[in-house]
């Protein structure tokens, strides 16, 4: 073919149907037979560019590199081929500038490692018209063999590990995820309100079986383990994980000489090969970089029928575990199969996350006060905690998160129309002498602030918006079902400690009410009561 096109007009055109007639290509052996000829006295080392990248290794800052130029430079090729791109931003919010990258197509270095100096060339070498597979070899040129070894090894534990990211399966694939890691470095168990004989328990659950290797291996029993959170919407439990993953995140670092724990996150199986293949690529995964935390959020729709016996077999198949503490959470635990919720050894533990009782909701509210505390604009006294503590009986934290954030935002949006609101009261000397003194009482006048009035209104709306949905539940459900067995414990007793959502009486919460109306409807009363109590406290 090749002499057979005879166009002596277009030098490209020759060229290209010349190149793409050829016999059969193998740049591997081009290279090979060059760089051989032409540094007689070296050894060559070709290290394929995947997961060895001595480029990107270098460009984290262990090792030097410096392109070489050539003394006389070839005025067609140059030294380099090189694509040149620029990635924006991931988000269109983010606010940093994106940035340039360069992918070497061809390239030549003088590559310093520990002493070492090596020529590296980097050549891609895509041979054939298939887009796949990419071919990147490093042609590395040494007088130690053995040293280059060394490199090669370091640089793949390297590239094996993770660098402030999380293993993320999705689609089928192992990712690792900054994004995930930078949002779990936002978590901490301080701002998770749980009851805290549970809140121990799971933290402890966790923490002793990744320092208890010796301990499972002297009792000669399979080091695994796993846990289940379950329980309505909204109540904690994806920041109990994210929490658990900061806090295991810290061990093997500055200092800390525990063994480090990196986090596995399955997001889905659904892949290009079907779920089965996913299954044995995340336990694969897990056995591999174990010891790990194994996370299956909304783990029934992760397990469903059809994948129940492959997800059993890599649970407890003859491949071994050790090593891998899975924790799956579900807002339906009587959804899972029998075989995952109620055989121990395979989930021992299960928590249940149940809607915040009236003391973890003040503690929620006073949350709240702590991150509004430099909030110029926005008032918030210690008798606000209990008042929404009694106005949000039956929410999830959830809601009382979205109750906070819908009043923040609608406060915000009227802006100065509230500030001036808000002071109007001030004009009144009456009321600004009551006001001192509520305030050396530690007391102050809810009905003026704006916060208050606005959490009142946002949570009747949300109570309009639970009670439609408990409706429409209602009459697409047969009939409502308690907890069930293991959890029964957990939740009886939290009713019987009057911990329960439910567990405020009827009437009780109908004085609330009463005392809240009276707080709303009578300030004035309410004022001169208030007023009452100081002038009796003074003596006056
Ligand atoms: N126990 C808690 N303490 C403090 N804040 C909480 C708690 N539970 C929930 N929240 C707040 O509610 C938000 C949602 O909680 P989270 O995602 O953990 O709920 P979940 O139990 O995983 O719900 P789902 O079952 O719908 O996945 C959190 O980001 C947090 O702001
Ligand atoms: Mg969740």
């Amino acid at each position: 073919m090749t002499g057979s096109y005879s166009s002596h007009g277009d030098e490209a055109t020759r060229e290209y149907f010349h190149h793409s007639s050829g016999q059969r290509v193998n740049t591997d052996i081009v290279l090979v037979e060059a760089l051989r000829s032409q540094y007689r006295n070296l050894d060559l080392v070709i290290v394929p560019e995947r997961g060895t990248s001595l480029l990107a290794y270098a460009s984290a800052g262990h090792a030097a590199i410096t392109p070489l130029e050539d003394t006389v430079k070839d005025p067609v090729y140059g030294g380099a081929i090189k694509w040149r791109q620029y990635i924006p931003p991931s988000r269109r919010l983010d606010p940093s500038p994106g940035l340039y990258v360069e992918h070497v197509v061809f390239g030549k270095y003088l590559y310093k490692w520990k002493e070492q100096e090596l020529i590296v060339y980097v050549a891609s070498g895509r041979d054939g018209t298939s887009s796949y597979p990419e071919i990147t070899n490093q042609y590395v040129l040494t007088n130690d063999t053995d040293k280059v070894d060394e490199l090669i090894k370091e640089v793949s534990l390297w590239a094996q590990e993770l660098h402030n990211q999380v293993w993320v399966f999705d689609q089928g694939f192992w990712q690792k995820s900054y994004e995930l890691w930078k949002s779990v470095q936002k978590s901490h168990w301080e701002d998770v309100i749980l009851e805290e004989g549970m809140k121990k328990q799971i933290i402890s659950d966790v923490e002793n079986f990744f320092d208890g290797q010796e301990t499972y291996q002297n009792l000669k029993v399979p080091w695994k383990r796993g846990v289940i959170y379950y329980g309505p919407p909204g109540n904690g439990k994806t920041i109990s994980i994210k929490a658990m993953m900061h806090s295991l995140y810290q061990r093997g670092i500055d200092g800390n000489k525990k063994l480090s724990v990196p986090t596995l996150y399955v997001r889905t199986l659904s892949s290009f090969a079907g779920p089965e293949y996913s299954l044995q690529a995340i336990f694969n995964k897990a056995r591999e970089v174990a010891p790990c935390y194994l996370v299956f959020e909304d783990l029934d729709s992760i397990v469903n029928d059809s994948v129940r016996s492959y997800f059993l077999n890599e649970v407890d198949g003859l491949k071994s575990n050790d090593g891998i503490l899975m924790v799956g959470s579900t807002n339906h635990l009587d959804r899972l199969d029998p075989g995952i919720s109620k055989r121990p050894s395979r989930f021992d533990r299960k928590y249940y996350f149940p809607d915040p009782d009236y003391d973890q909701r003040v503690q929620y509210a006073k949350y709240w006060q702590g991150k509004l505390k430099d909030n110029d604009t926005v008032k918030f006294p210690d008798d606000l905690c209990p008042a929404i503590a009694k106005i949000t009986d039956k929410f999830s934290f959830a809601y009382m998160q979205e109750a906070f954030i819908a009043s923040l935002l609608a406060i915000a949006a009227r802006g100065k129309d509230d500030d001036d609101a808000q002071h109007v009261a001030y004009d009144d000397e009456m009321q600004a002498l009551q006001r001192a003194l509520a305030q050396t009482l530690g007391h102050s006048n809810l009905e003026d602030l704006v916060l208050w009035k606005e959490i009142q209104k946002q949570v009747k709306i949300l109570r309009e918006e639970m009670d439609e949905k408990a409706q429409a539940q209602n009459s697409a459900m047969p009939a409502p079902q308690a907890p069930p067995a293991p959890a029964q414990t957990l939740y009886q007793s939290s009713q019987a400690a009057g911990q329960g959502s439910d567990s405020i009486p009827r009437r009780q919460a109908r004085s609330y009410q009463d005392e809240l109306d009276a707080m709303i409807h009578d300030p004035l009363r309410v004022s001169a009561e208030r007023l009452n109590e100081a002038l009796r406290r003074f003596g006056i």
